[in-house]
């Protein structure tokens, strides 16, 4: 049968449900259903069709006593096939009930068919649980979409896109958009570029965030501002970060950080209780970029399980291992995580955490057990018995434990032993995968150490204002000062960040200078804002969340392509429109762009 045998028209059809609708209160009802065909079994010469669309499936039965015409028709039926029905809705027989199925009970006896459209065969098939390699999905991702897991999703994000709305409008934000086409914002990553064919040689960048007219709109009067919004970063991909990913991005005047924060986590437990079920604390804990990295080593902790990081400096001191010793003597440290109740680990399994640590960047994980009769390992000779007391009481040690500990610079010492950390805890079982752990991070440093451009770098961007205590240090130790910057990290996951933003001129001009940016570079990126800083600019700051990263936390997936409905491959390519391509000479030409070989 060909396409123009199938293709029939919608005539003057309607249809009456959707294929979740129908039940025992619509049997005798006569129905039209329209969607695609799931499954056809032909049982004996009755022929029953499992058809969908976006609300459920429904039972199709054509019996050629009842309508030998459409049981024809049925014969040709193949997996995603569009069609309309008409028929009755009736009980399934005895033994025939589907409980999983919410129209399970009943099913429709057709008396007419019409094939709207034919498909290829499906390179899978729609049933939820089949285990489907990612590329395939993403160059079939209209495929993928039919699938109800991913319906599921749509819907999902759909209604944290309402809730959102909802509350910030409840609380008096006005939604506002701003261009695509701008002016650089550094957040930090590469700016996708634009060319301006009207002005031959020019660029526009897309915004990496809304960044600057958000503060724009505050010294514009706009008071509470918010948008949901693309924002598009060239930067390197992983599960949780794409090319073009979504914010909700906030902004407020008047305010200081508990203004946002009440705001923030109003929305993050609205979401949680209207999508999960599940109430948050109220208000979230806090706790200080410093004091994060000293117990976690990291700025996003996990805080669903415990291995926090001790610091067994006092010990080493104490001790005659000369690793220890000359870490210190470095100017390092000695830190290490206390694995509670797991002494019993052989030989084999600690090598598998020091091979993981060395790939993480460690010169070496050392490892001692405490057993009842006292600390055991290759390395206890070098302590001395008040260095073991030390060491136990710095670890909160206790027979039964087993002790990890690593020596190096600080950041080495905490990117070492947060990865370690994560990978005790998923080797050991340690996470309980249906808790919320919420907590903000704050006092962030202002400035980073970039070695690439050897220059100091803002840690968050170049807007958000020092704390007030550390203003002095801005001209003596600007490396030391600390920033009115805070993030929302969930279960380790960087959720949301801002800060208090800079509004006063001098000071704006001064963060510049502490960037090593010329005047003229000033002037020409950013001269607009000092600009309007200078009419009369409220206190003002915000936050934006990751969009993508909250839905797929409220979904339950770890990958945030699984809540886009067209995400990029990690070679940020749209596998399925072949994204990006090559363009024709003749655009590049009117747009005076030559392409080097
Ligand atoms: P920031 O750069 O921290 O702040 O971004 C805010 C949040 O956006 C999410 N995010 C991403 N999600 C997916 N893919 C990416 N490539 C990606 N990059 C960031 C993170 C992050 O916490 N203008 C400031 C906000 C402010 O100061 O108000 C900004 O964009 O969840």
């Amino acid at each position: 049968m060909s396409d123009a045998d199938i293709v029939e028209s919608l005539g003057d059809w309607k249809r009456t449900h959707d294929c979740g609708a129908l039940g025992e209160d619509h049997l005798g009802d006569e129905v039209v259903l329209m969607g695609w065909v799931t499954t056809r079994r032909d049982h004996g010469g009755v022929i029953f069709v499992d058809l969908r669309d976006r609300y459920g499936m429904t039972q199709v039965v054509f019996n050629p006593q009842h309508d030998a015409e459409s049981h024809r028709k049925a014969e040709y039926l193949r997996n995603e096939f569009v069609i309309a029905i008409r028929g009755v809705v009736e009980s399934r027989p005895e033994g025939m009930v589907n409980p999983r199925l919410p129209t399970g009970k009943i099913e429709v006896n057709c008396d007419s068919l019409r094939l709207l459209n034919g498909s290829r065969p499906v390179p899978f098939h729609m049933d939820d649980d089949v285990d489907l390699r990612e590329e395939t999905r993403l160059k079939y991702r209209y495929l993928d979409l039919r699938r109800p897991a991913m319906q599921a999703k749509l819907r999902l994000r759909h209604r944290c896109y309402q809730k959102t709305r909802q509350t910030l409008d409840e609380l008096g934000f006005l939604e506002v958009e701003t261009p695509f086409l701008i002016r650089s914002t550094p957040e930090g990553a590469r700016d996708y570029l634009v060319p301006s064919r009207v002005n031959p040689g020019m660029f526009y960048a897309l915004p990496q965030s809304p960044q600057t007219y958000k503060q724009l709109l505050m010294i514009a009067g706009t008071d509470r501002y918010f948008q949901i919004v693309k924002c598009f970063r060239d930067e390197d991909l992983r599960a949780d970060r794409q090319p073009e990913f979504t914010q909700i991005d906030i902004e407020m005047s008047f305010i200081q950080e508990d203004d946002i924060m009440e705001v923030a986590e109003r929305v993050t437990r609205t979401l949680f209780e209207e999508i999960r079920g599940l109430s948050l604390p109220d208000p979230f804990p806090r706790m200080t970029h410093a004091e994060a990295m000293a117990r976690f080593g990291t700025d996003k902790p996990d805080l669903r399980f415990d291995l926090e990081l001790k610091d067994a400096g006092a010990a080493a001191r104490a001790s005659e291992y000369r690793i220890f010793q000359s870490a210190l003597d470095d100017g390092g440290q000695v830190k290490g995580i206390n694995l509670k109740g797991h002494s019993e680990l052989g030989r084999g399994q600690i090598d598998q955490l020091i091979a993981y640590t060395q790939e993480a960047g460690a010169k070496g994980l050392s490892w001692i057990k405490h057993l009842e009769g006292g600390l055991e390992s290759s390395i206890v000779k070098f302590f001395p018995d008040r260095s073991r007391q030390l060491l136990i009481e710095a670890m909160s040690s206790a027979p039964g434990d087993l002790l990890l500990l690593v020596a190096d610079k600080p950041p080495q010492v905490a990117r070492v032993l947060d990865a370690l950390r994560l990978e005790l805890a998923s080797r050991f079982d340690l996470i309980d995968a249906d808790a919320y752990r919420a907590v903000w991070i704050t006092e962030f440093p202002l400035l980073e150490w970039d070695p690439e451009e050897d220059r100091c770098a803002a840690m968050h961007h170049p807007f958000t204002s020092p704390l007030e205590a550390d203003l002095p240090l801005l001209d003596d130790d600007p490396l030391q000062a600390r920033a009115r910057a805070y993030d929302l990290v969930i279960n380790g996951n960087e959720i949301a960040g801002g800060s208090i933003r800079i509004f006063q001129r001098s000071v704006q001009a001064q963060m510049f200078r502490l960037l090593a940016l010329s005047e003229q570079e000033v002037e020409s990126k950013f001269g607009f804002l000092l600009d309007a800083l200078e009419f009369g600019a409220p206190p003002h700051g915000g936050i934006a969340f990751g969009f993508d990263r909250l839905v797929a936390m409220l979904a339950g997936e770890s990958s945030i392509r699984e809540v886009i409905a067209f995400p990029k491959t990690n070679r940020a390519i749209g596998l399925m429109e072949s994204a990006p391509g090559v363009v024709d000479d003749e655009q590049l030409r009117d747009l005076g762009i030559r392409i080097r070989s």
